[in-house]
Parts: structure tokens; C-alpha cells; sequence
């Protein structure tokens, strides 16, 4: 068993200690915006924040992130408040199948705390995330209305 902390809420998950988080969050709290898509690191469609870093869930262990505040696409509004990340999202028509969109946001969400007016270096530097219906200029754009507003 371990205690997860995700989106203010402690959670008492009966897993392996190596279990990648990812699996935790889906299969075990059943938190299913977050997803699958290589598993190697390299896609971005997992990612969360940790403690308010970005990180690939798929390829960190549950052990690593136990007492630390795990935030989900589920936990990034606030008060049913959205995002900025997600209202710009929406804004700009940045989603297609949607399918990489949460783990996109979840790292936009996390350069634009860093670094509130990005450059398209900074963008292309930080944002590594696949997107297979290449919605890359409309993230681009809705990055640089935030920064903008
Ligand atoms: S599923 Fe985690 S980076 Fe691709
Ligand atoms: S919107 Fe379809 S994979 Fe990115």
C-alpha cells in the first residue's frame, strides 16, 4: 500500500512500489484524463505535476512520489475555475483528437508559471510533448495569447 496525495486528496493505493504512477492514477484511483501513449518517456501524454513539476508518469515509480502533491489534469482548475492553460486551450481551438491535450496542458501549464512570456525557443525547448494530429502552431498561438492577456 501506498499513500498518494493526489489533487488535495489522499489516496490509499494497493500497488507495487514499482508501479509507474501513471497506472496508479488510472487504474487504482480511476483519475482516467491522464494517459498512455509510449511509455518510455517520450510522448508527454502522461504527464502530471509533482510537487508542481512536470514529470512523465509512466516512467516514475510510485515509491518516488510518496508525501509529495501529485496534480492531474482533474486538479488543475480550481474552484471550477479553469486554468489559463485551459481556457486559452479553448480559446484558440488547440485540441483535435485530444488525446495528447492532457499532458500537453499539464506541461504549458507548468512552463507558463516558470517563464510567463515564453519565447517559440522556449516553447520548442521545453515542449516535447507528441501530438500525432500536429496541433504544434495552434499550441504555439494559445501559449502566446496567455502571455499576451
Ligand atoms: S506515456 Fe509517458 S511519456 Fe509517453
Ligand atoms: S490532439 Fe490528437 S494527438 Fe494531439
Amino acid at each position: 500500500m501506498a499513500a498518494l496525495k493526489i489533487n488535495g486528496k489522499t489516496q490509499e493505493v494497493d500497488v507495487d512500489p514499482n508501479t509507474p504512477l501513471l497506472w496508479a492514477i488510472r487504474e487504482n484511483v480511476g483519475l482516467t484524463g491522464t494517459k498512455y501513449g509510449c511509455g518510455i518517456a517520450q510522448c508527454g501524454a502522461c504527464t502530471v505535476h509533482v510537487d508542481g513539476v512536470a514529470m512523465r508518469s509512466c516512467s516514475v515509480p510510485v515509491s518516488a512520489v510518496v508525501g509529495k502533491e501529485i496534480t492531474t489534469i482533474e486538479g488543475l482548475a480550481q474552484n471550477g475555475v479553469l486554468h489559463k492553460v485551459q481556457k486559452a486551450w479553448i480559446d484558440n481551438d488547440v485540441p483535435q483528437c485530444g488525446y495528447c491535450q492532457s499532458g500537453m496542458i499539464m506541461a504549458v501549464a507548468e512552463l507558463i508559471k516558470n517563464k510567463p512570456k515564453p519565447t517559440d525557443a522556449d516553447i520548442d525547448a521545453t515542449i516535447t510533448n507528441i501530438c500525432r494530429c500536429g496541433t504544434f502552431q495552434q499550441v504555439r498561438a494559445a501559449i502566446h495569447s496567455i502571455a499576451s492577456a
